[in-house]
């Protein structure tokens, strides 16, 4: 199976002397394409650390991260952002929509970032819409929906702009039993209908059984 992350040796710390904190001590990982990978671990063992090294939104004070092959976090700024934004899409615990904007025009953002003209972003994010199953909110401002409803908006736009690596923090833990299933459901029909592969750092024992596998973080480290 061919890699779509390796991290070698990560390390990651904070802050400096006496307050000194260190995140990561030596991560270890690989995860295949197309796999659905959980991570783990007790409150402060790593996990949105190590989430947010493999999506370059940090960058590690040694070891290396690569995505398809390539070292993100060592690219010029803009061509990070740039990578970023064509090839993984965000999903948070927080919906993070924008409530001045339609549903629609939420979903439309990451394409209209990549300079996708209005008329066809918009329409995209009709499909979209409808591939997640609220296609009758296009029209809607995110506060007129319900969270299941909402983390529907925030995965539509995760997936619009079909990235190859989608990466999730805690994506079910302010929704109720019901809908964290649903919501992950989706996720995972999505992630098999696009050859997309997952990561989801999560505390919630309900998303183990969608998991090909699943790393345990303690103190900064893979445990098992
Ligand atoms: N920006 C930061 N500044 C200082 N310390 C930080 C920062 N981000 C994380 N840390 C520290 O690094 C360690 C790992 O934090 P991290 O957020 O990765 O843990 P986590 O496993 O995601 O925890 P949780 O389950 O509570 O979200 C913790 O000790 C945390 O306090
Ligand atoms: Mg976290």
């Amino acid at each position: 199976m061919e890699p779509i992350i390796v991290c070698k040796n990560i390390h990651k710390y904070f802050g400096e002397g006496s307050t000194r904190v260190n995140a990561l001590s030596g991560v270890n990982l690989t995860v295949n394409r197309k796999e659905t990978r959980l991570l783990m671990g007790p409150s402060g063992s790593g996990k949105t650390t190590l989430l947010s090294i493999i999506a370059g939104i940090l960058t590690q004070d040694s070891g290396e991260c690569l995505l398809s092959g390539t070292d993100i976090n060592h690219l010029p700024d803009q061509e990070k952002t740039d990578y970023r934004g064509i090839h993984i899409g965000f999903v948070f615990q927080i919906f993070n929509l924008i409530p001045t904007l339609t549903c629609m025009e939420n979903v439309a953002i990451p394409l209209l970032i990549q300079k996708v003209p209005l008329k066809e972003a918009l329409e995209r994010a009709r499909i979209v819409l409808n591939d997640v199953g609220i296609p009758d909110k296009a029209d809607s401002f995110p506060n007129k929906l319900s969270g299941g409803q909402q983390q529907r908006v925030a995965i539509a736009r995760a997936i619009i702009h079909a990235p190859e690596l989608i990466v999730c923090d805690e994506p079910t833990s302010f929704l109720d039993h019901n809908t964290g299933i649903k919501v992950m459901t989706l996720l995972k029909d999505l992630v098999a209908k696009k050859d997309l592969t997952l990561i989801v750092v999560t505390h919630d024992p309900r998303i183990i059984p969608f998991a090909d596998k699943i790393d345990q973080l303690e103190d900064g480290k893979i445990v098992s």
